[in-house]
Parts: C-alpha cells; sequence; structure tokens
C-alpha cells in the first residue's frame, strides 16, 4: 500500500451552480431560451435546492467534506436593472451560515454561465459597459455577504463560456464563427474578473479571489509532427493561457504589475488532442482528433468525454507555472456505471497527490457534483452527481463512490494499492 497524505487544511468538497440545482431561475437568459424553445431542455424545478439547500449541505456533512462551491444568482439578486432583491441576498446569506453550521467552507462564485435577462437582452458581455454592471452587482454583494466568505470565484470558465456561445454557437446567445464579438466578450469578462477582485479585496484584505477555468492539457496527435505541435501549442495559449495573459498575470516568475488574482480555480475534466489538417484554422489551430483515431483511448462518459486521470497531473503542473495557489473546483464524471465513477475517482486523487508530491501548490479538490443536476444543454440526463436525484420525487440516493471519496476527506490522506497506478 501507498499513502498519499494532503496538506493540513486541504479544501475536500463538492460544487455547484446555481442553475443548475436551484430551480425557478425565471429571471435569466437560460431561461427564456430554454421557454423560447431555442434550448431543447427546460430546468424547471431543477433539484430544487433553492428549497432544500439545508437538506444538501447534510449531505456533504456526513460525508465528511469541509468545504462546498455554489454561484450565487445575479439575476435573482438584480432581476431588473439596477433593482435589489434584498431577499434573494438574505437566501444566500442563510446559504453561507447553513454551510458554516456544518464546517464547510464556503466557495462563492459570482457568475456561473446564467446572466440576468435584461443584461442579455440589452446585449450582454458585448455592452460596452458589462464589467461595470458585473462590478456594480459585486458591490452588493460584498457589501451584504463580503465579510462572511474568504474564497471567492469571479467567473466560472471565461474561455469556454465564450467559445460555446459566440464560436461553436451551441449556448446562448447561439452565435457561430463570431471572432471579432467572441474577442470583445472575452476581453469584457477579463475586465469585469478585474474590477470585481478590486472591489471584494476592498472590504475584506485577506481574501482569496480567483477564476475558474476549463483546463485541458493540449496534446499533439503525432507529437512527432511539427504542424500537430504548432497546433497544439497555439491552441495551448489560446484556450489555456490568454484569459490569464488578458487580466495580467505573465507566466514564470514574472510578478502581475498589479495583484489581480490569488488563486487559479482549475476545472478538469479531459484532454484535447489536436491534429493539424488542411489550410485556415484547421491548420493553424488544428482539429481535434475523434476518438476513434486514437485507439488506445480511455474509458468513455455519458458526454462522450475521455478519462483521462493523468491530464489533471499535467494541468496542475502546467497552471502551477504562474506561481499562483491552485484549487481544483471542479473535476467529475457523468456516468451510469459506478465503477467507472469510483475508478475515475480513485485515479484523478492519485494524480492531484502525485502533483502535489512534485511540488504543486494546491488548496483543494471539489468535486462535480454533489448531486445530479441540470446539465445545461443536455437537461438532466448526465449524472454527474455524489447522490443520485430522482427528479419526480426530489429524492437524493447517495453513490457507492460517496464512500470512497469520504475516506478521503475525513483521513485528510490517500491509500493505494502500489499496482493500482
Ligand atoms: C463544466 C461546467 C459545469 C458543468 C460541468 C460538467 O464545464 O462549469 O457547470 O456543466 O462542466
Amino acid at each position: 500500500m501507498k499513502t498519499y497524505r494532503f496538506p493540513r487544511g486541504f479544501l475536500w468538497g463538492a460544487s455547484t451552480s446555481s442553475h443548475q440545482v436551484e430551480g425557478d431561475n425565471h429571471w435569466n437568459d437560460w431561461w427564456e431560451y430554454e421557454r423560447s424553445g431555442r434550448l431543447p431542455h427546460k430546468s424547471g424545478d431543477a433539484c430544487q435546492h433553492y428549497e432544500r439547500f439545508e437538506q444538501d449541505f447534510d449531505l456533504a456533512r456526513a460525508w465528511g467534506h469541509n468545504a462546498h462551491r455554489f454561484s450565487l444568482e445575479w439575476s435573482r439578486i438584480e432581476p431588473s436593472a439596477g433593482n435589489w432583491n434584498m431577499d434573494a441576498l438574505a437566501h444566500y446569506r442563510e446559504v453561507i451560515r447553513a454551510l458554516r453550521e456544518r464546517g464547510l467552507e464556503p466557495v462563492v462564485t459570482l457568475h456561473h454561465f446564467t446572466n440576468p435577462a435584461w443584461f442579455s437582452r440589452s446585449g450582454g458581455w458585448l455592452r460596452s459597459d458589462s464589467a461595470k454592471l458585473f462590478v456594480r452587482y459585486a458591490e452588493q454583494v460584498v457589501t451584504n455577504l463580503g465579510t462572511e466568505v474568504k474564497y471567492w470565484v469571479t467567473v466560472n470558465e471565461p474561455t469556454d463560456y465564450v467559445m460555446q456561445g459566440y464560436v461553436n454557437g451551441e449556448w446562448p446567445p447561439f452565435l457561430k464563427s463570431a471572432w471579432i464579438k467572441a474577442t470583445i466578450v472575452f476581453r469584457n469578462l477579463a475586465r469585469a474578473h478585474v474590477g470585481a477582485y478590486r472591489v471584494l479585496h476592498r472590504n475584506r484584505p485577506d481574501l482569496m479571489v480567483g477564476f475558474s477555468h476549463n483546463a485541458s492539457p493540449i496534446i499533439p496527435c503525432n507529437s512527432g509532427r511539427r504542424r500537430d505541435r504548432a497546433a497544439a501549442r497555439l491552441r495551448d495559449l489560446i484556450w489555456n493561457r490568454a484569459f490569464l495573459q488578458l487580466i495580467g498575470i505573465r507566466r514564470r516568475n514574472a510578478p502581475p504589475t498589479a495583484r489581480n488574482l490569488d488563486f487559479i480555480g482549475l476545472n478538469y475534466y479531459k484532454r484535447t488532442i489536436v491534429h493539424s489538417s488542411g489550410f485556415g484554422l484547421g491548420a493553424i489551430l488544428g482539429r481535434t482528433c475523434q476518438l476513434s483515431h486514437h485507439p488506445d483511448h480511455g474509458p468513455i462518459s455519458a458526454m462522450g468525454w475521455e478519462v483521462y486521470p493523468h491530464g489533471l497531473k499535467l494541468v496542475l503542473e502546467n497552471f502551477s507555472h504562474f506561481g499562483l495557489p491552485l484549487l481544483v473546483t471542479e473535476n467529475g464524471i457523468a456516468t451510469d456505471d459506478e465503477s467507472l465513477r469510483r475508478d475515475f475517482l480513485v485515479k484523478h486523487l492519485q494524480n492531484l497527490a502525485d502533483a502535489l508530491d512534485s511540488g504543486v501548490d494546491v488548496i483543494g479538490y471539489l468535486y462535480w457534483s454533489l448531486i445530479d443536476n441540470f446539465e445545461w444543454a443536455l437537461g438532466t440526463k448526465p449524472r454527474f452527481g455524489l447522490a443520485g436525484v430522482d427528479y419526480s420525487s426530489q429524492q437524493r440516493s447517495p453513490r457507492s463512490v460517496v464512500e470512497d471519496f469520504s475516506r478521503v476527506c475525513r483521513e485528510n490522506q490517500l491509500f493505494l494499492p502500489v499496482a493500482s497506478t
């Protein structure tokens, strides 16, 4: 047996986001698009977490977690421009209190994909004052909740948000290859981060403020082929570095001119293999390889994503070069195969431990997700939860993986037969 010990105070827990669990979020843009039929599924009651949060946090406590990540729903807090819903803020104060009562450190996200409908209807992140409006929201939040929370995530997966909404056209506002708009939105999200960082810190200087990045190691299809290597490098720059560059964080010992990031949140799900072919973007950035092209690939999840645990170590090592603490803000698998879920978790934790062993500063690991939830354009079919949710009765049923994860959370260590690496 090999024992991996995690650092003292390591954060262990799970993540959720407002629109995916709360239910009845009818002030936001996703809800509007769901109703208009533009999105194939309706979030409806989701997991009724807005009402059931205490019961859900009881599970987290019973499982030995000491942290929990959730997001504030901007559209509840500011349902129309400049009008603040004090009840919504009071609700989130209760949520934070409920977490603290159960010994769970709150990790609070300000923006997790959804926007207030009024904001989107008037141009959303293309608005030249979008960052200012976001910072005004952050200011309200900080005035009402600021001193109670130490860990903040300003924006969840800005790169993914822009790609899905403005390049792939799969998420609101469904624009395809709108590269100029994508750049504007990306820049505004970076400004929003920096503005929110300052406002949050004004209240409590010891805060830890970061953003969450959907981190994927970008691997050339054929490492002996120069074109593939060049495409992988460029893609890595755009996907994994551009947002950090925009907010002024450069690699390797170059201290930021003004501090605007305390940790990097990493969401890790899969690797990206790229093959450069033809002309234009396909040549420069490469095309993502179909897994059938790599017959030695790992198991495939219900999302069609390859299980590639070593990728977690790769991204942790890669992002450690920015010289900031790292927090795994999401990592999980959608599957109905519980032995695959267990294997996924154990192997990813092992890679996390390996990264720590090699000196990477990781401060916590938050599993995606606490409970099954509304997986955006795919609806409720993908099952990511540590507990399953029966959407007709809203019953939560802990899955077998909970036993393994709880042991790690409680003991702050991982036992493994050496051969299982
Ligand atoms: C991440 C999102 C999260 C969830 C998982 C599966 O990219 O941040 O909301 O959808 O994927």
